[in-house]
């Protein structure tokens, strides 16, 4: 039996068959992406180097000596390489967990493929088991959490925690997510919403699911 660190490199060593020659590519947030960053140092000379979706990421990609280049520079991306905390079998993702969702929401905008890796654990039938996150400009902090109790969510607000913006976090427990596109899109048009974790309108191209049977590539 894999323990779910074991699942989690094994799709980060999996999806190192995803990454092109001299590209830059995209990197997300999260202790799945600690590990193909990782995995990614073993063959950076490969590869020209990342954008990065996090301080977090920055650090661990500059501590293996690969270059990290400013989105603005790039015009390029192949790919984004990102973990999520649900996966549905559409491909559709909630995401933000780390909260560092507005910028992994960025970066995979600007790259041609998202490569999602994940284990068993997250791949799930209907999105919102996980709270979902909303990044949140602090002053609209308690219109946002109306509106979204409006829509039948129980907002919390994640403590002692500032993202990499300068914005908050609302948790928002007890969402039925029958149709993530449409509530993304709901959500995103309140305002004081910097972005919610549902990545749905521009969901996974690729899912790399590490099951304790092996690791299947999904489309
Ligand atoms: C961070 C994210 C992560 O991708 C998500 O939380 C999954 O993280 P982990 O790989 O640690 O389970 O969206 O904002």
């Amino acid at each position: 039996m894999l323990t779910a660190n074991e699942l989690k490199l094994a799709a980060a060593r999996k999806a190192l068959e995803f990454v092109p020659d001299d590209a830059v590519i995209g990197i997300g947030t999260g202790s799945t992406v600690n590990l193909f960053i990782d995995e990614l140092a073993a063959i950076k000379g490969r590869i020209k180097g990342a954008v990065s979706s996090s301080e977090a990421s920055t650090a661990r990609l500059k501590a293996h000596h690969i270059p990290v280049y400013d989105l603005n520079t790039i015009d390029e991306m192949p790919i984004y390489v990102d973990g999520a905390d649900e996966v549905n079998h559409y491909l559709h993702m909630i995401k933000g967990g780390g909260g560092a969702l507005t910028r992994e929401k960025i970066v995979a905008a600007a790259a041609q493929e998202f490569i999602c890796i994940a284990d068993e654990s997250k791949y799930v039938d209907v999105l919102g088991k996980f709270p979902l996150p909303i990044e949140v400009i602090p002053m609209a902090r308690s219109f946002v959490a109306r509106e979204l109790v409006k829509l039948g969510g129980h907002p919390e607000m994640r403590h002692d925690f500032v993202t990499d913006n300068g914005n908050i976090i609302l948790d928002v427990h007890d969402l039925a997510i029958a149709k993530p596109v449409e509530l993304e899109e709901r959500i995103n048009q309140l305002p004081g919403v910097v972005t919610c974790g549902l990545f749905a309108r521009r969901r996974a191209d690729v899912l790399v699911l590490a099951r304790q049977g092996g690791v299947e590539v999904l489309r």
